[in-house]
C-alpha cells in the first residue's frame, strides 16, 4: 500500500509528451476525420449514457490513460476498497459505502464480519419509521400527524440528502414536507421554523459524529423553539437522530430509542445511502428509496465489473487527471439540465473537494503535482446566462460535464424539449467553436471597418471539452447510478494521485480557530492574540455589532 511514485513512472513521461504532441489538434476535425467518434467513445448503462467524444483525446490518449490505472494499481485499490481494508489509513477505517447499497442476502465483509445485515437491520427500522410517519400513525404531542420534516445536519450530512431529495421532487410525498437546515446562520433555522408549526414538526438531527456543533446549534436552537409549545416529555415524537455517536445522542436528550444508526467506514460525503437518507426517504418512501440504492448497487457491479476501456466511472476519471494534470486545467464544471438537479453541483463539489484537495499522499509523502480540481456548476439554461461567455471566449481550459435528462416529469408544452436544444447545443459549440468563415458570413454587407472591429469578437474557438451524462428520465433509479457514478470517479483520481480521499483533515484548523475567536468577540480588552488584519476585524464586530 505505499505511494507508487506515480509521477516517476514511464507513462506519465509519456502522457505529457502526448499532451504537447497533441494539443494543437482540434476536436472539430478530429470528428470531421472520423464518423465513429460517438460510436467508440460513448458507454451505455441502463438508461444512462455517457457521450465523451467531445474531447481533447485520441485512441492513443485513453491507451495511455488506461496504462496510467493500471500503473497506479488501480486494479488493487478497487479490491481494497470492495474487500472492506483499511484505506482510509489516517483514520484506520474501512470505507464501504457500496455496502449500503448491496441488496439484501448479499454478504459484505468487514473483518469476517457481514456488515450488509447490520445495514439492512436500519434500513428496516427506517422503513417502519418512515411508513408511520407517512402513512400518519406516528403523532405529534396534541395527536395531529406530521406535516413537515426538518433536516439538521451540515456537510456530508446536508448537501448529499438535500441535492437528492431535491432531485426526486417528483416522487415527494404531498403529506409530509422536508426542510433542510445547515447553516448556523440563525436566518436559516428561524426562516424555516417561521413557517411551521411544533405540533406537527419532526426533526432530524443528522450527525456522523455528534459533535459538529453547526448543527448542535441549531438542534438546541430547535428543541427551545419546540419547547416553547410542549414538554421535555414530548421531545421523544419530535426528535428523532441519525449518527455513529449514541452516546453524544443520549448526552444531548433524544432517546437512543430512535436513532438510526450508522458506520464508521461510511465517509460523510458518502453517507447519504445510509440513515443519513432518512429525510430523503421520509420525502420519497421507502420503496423509491430502495430504488435509489438499487441504481447505486448497479453502478457499483458495473464499476467492479467492466474493463477500464468500458468502465464509466474510470474513464471519467481519467479524462478529469488528463485535464487536471496534463493540460493544467484548474477547474471542472457541472451543468444539469434539470431544476431538481439544483444542489447537485454543491454535493458534489463536497464529494470531491473534500476528498481529493488534498497536497500529500495517503502516507504523508508530499505530492508534486496537482490534484483535485475546483468543483463548480450551475442549472442548465440559467448557467448559460450567467458565466457560458468565459467558456466560450475566455482565456481558460475548462472542461465540463452536461447532464441531461431525456424526459421531464413536469412536462410544459414544449419547454423540456428547448431545455435538452440548449444543453445539446452548447456542448457542439464548445467544441467546434466558429470559424473565421463563418463569422465572416455572418457579417456580411457591413463596413469593412465593422467586419474588423467585430470578427475577432464573433470567433469562438472552440475544442473545449465535456462529457454529456444523458439520462433517459431522472428517477430514483438513474439517480443512484448518477450518485454513485461520481463517487467513484473521485476515488479512481484518488488512487492515481495516490491520495487517501477519505479524510478531511484540512477542514479542522479553521475550526481550531473559530472557537479560539469566538470568546474573544464579547471581550472587553484590545485584541493583539493575532496579525493585525485578525485583530482589526475582532475590533470592528465589536464596535458594531448591536448587543
Ligand atoms: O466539516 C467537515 C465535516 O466533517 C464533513 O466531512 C462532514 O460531512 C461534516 O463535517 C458534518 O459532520 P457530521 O456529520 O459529523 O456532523
Amino acid at each position: 500500500m505505499r505511494n507508487n511514485d506515480i509521477n516517476a513512472s514511464p507513462v506519465w513521461a509519456r502522457l505529457h509528451q502526448h499532451q504537447r504532441a497533441t494539443r494543437h489538434l482540434h476536436m472539430r476535425e478530429l470528428f470531421e476525420q472520423d464518423p465513429d467518434r460517438f460510436e467508440r467513445f460513448h458507454l451505455e448503462l441502463d438508461g444512462l449514457m455517457l457521450d465523451y467524444s467531445k474531447n481533447r483525446i485520441t485512441d492513443r490518449t485513453l491507451e495511455l490513460l488506461v496504462e496510467l490505472a493500471h500503473t497506479a494499481d488501480l486494479a488493487g485499490w478497487m479490491a481494497r476498497l470492495k474487500g472492506g481494508e483499511r484505506i482510509n489509513v489516517s483514520e484506520h477505517r474501512a470505507v464501504l459505502h457500496t455496502a449500503l447499497r448491496a441488496p439484501k442476502g448479499k454478504p459484505v465483509w468487514l473483518e469476517g464480519h457481514d456488515v450488509s445485515a447490520d445495514v439492512h437491520a436500519v434500513l428496516e427500522r427506517m422503513t417502519a419509521f418512515c411508513h408511520r410517519v407517512r402513512g400518519g400513525e406516528w403523532r405529534g404531542f396534541t395527536g395531529k400527524p406530521v406535516t413537515d420534516v426538518v433536516n439538521l445536519g451540515i456537510g456530508g450530512s446536508d448537501l448529499g440528502p438535500l441535492a437528492v431529495t431535491e432531485a426526486l421532487g417528483a416522487y415527494a410525498s404531498a403529506n409530509v414536507r422536508v426542510h433542510y437546515v445547515s447553516n448556523v446562520d440563525g436566518q436559516h433555522l428561524a426562516r424555516t421554523l417561521k413557517r411551521l408549526d411544533p405540533e406537527t414538526t419532526l426533526f432530524v438531527v443528522a450527525s456522523k459524529s455528534f459533535t459538529t456543533p453547526e448543527t448542535l446549534l441549531n438542534a438546541q436552537a430547535a428543541r427551545d423553539w419546540f419547547l416553547k409549545s410542549a414538554s421535555e416529555a414530548d421531545i421523544a415524537r419530535h426528535f428523532v437522530a441519525v449518527s455513529c455517536n449514541a452516546a453524544a445522542v443520549a448526552a444531548f436528550g433524544i432517546d437512543t430509542a430512535n436513532m438510526f444508526e450508522f458506520w464508521d467506514w461510511v465517509g460523510g460525503r458518502y453517507s447519504t445511502w445510509s440513515a443519513v437518507g432518512l429525510s430523503v426517504m421520509l420525502a420519497i418512501g421507502p420503496d423509491h428509496f430502495q430504488d435509489f440504492l438499487a441504481g447505486g448497487h448497479a453502478m457499483d457491479e458495473h464499476f467492479f465489473g467492466a474493463p477500464f476501456e468500458a468502465n464509466m466511472p474510470v474513464i471519467l476519471a481519467l479524462l478529469g487527471v488528463w485535464y487536471n494534470t496534463f493540460y493544467g486545467a484548474h477547474t471542472h464544471a457541472i451543468m444539469p439540465y434539470d431544476h431538481g438537479l439544483r444542489r447537485f453541483p454543491a454535493h458534489i463539489q463536497q464529494l470531491d473537494m473534500e476528498s481529493n484537495g488534498k497536497r500529500v499522499g495517503r502516507f504523508g509523502e508530499r505530492l508534486d503535482f496537482d490534484t483535485g480540481p475546483v468543483i463548480w456548476g450551475e442549472v442548465g439554461v440559467n448557467s448559460q446566462h450567467a458565466f457560458f461567455q468565459l467558456l466560450h471566449q475566455g482565456t481558460r481550459l475548462v472542461p465540463s460535464d452536461f447532464i441531461v435528462p431525456m424526459n421531464s416529469h413536469f412536462p410544459v408544452d414544449e419547454q423540456h424539449a428547448v431545455l435538452v436544444a440548449n444543453g445539446f447545443a452548447q456542448t457542439e459549440a464548445l467544441m467546434r467553436g466558429k470559424t473565421e468563415a463563418e463569422a465572416l458570413a455572418e457579417l456580411s454587407g457591413l463596413p469593412g471597418e465593422t467586419i474588423d472591429m467585430l470578427l475577432p469578437q464573433k470567433l469562438f474557438p472552440g475544442n473545449q471539452p465535456s462529457n454529456t451524462l444523458a439520462i433517459a428520465k431522472l428517477t430514483p433509479y438513474s439517480l443512484g447510478m448518477l450518485l454513485a457514478l461520481y463517487e467513484h470517479k473521485v476515488f479512481v483520481q484518488g488512487v492515481i494521485w495516490g491520495i487517501n480521499s477519505f479524510d478531511q483533515w484540512g477542514v479542522e484548523y479553521g475550526k481550531q480557530l473559530a472557537a479560539r475567536i469566538l470568546p474573544q468577540l464579547s471581550e472587553s480588552a484590545p485584541c493583539l492574540h493575532h496579525d493585525a488584519s485578525t485583530n482589526g476585524l475582532i475590533q470592528f464586530f465589536r464596535s458594531h455589532h448591536e448587543r
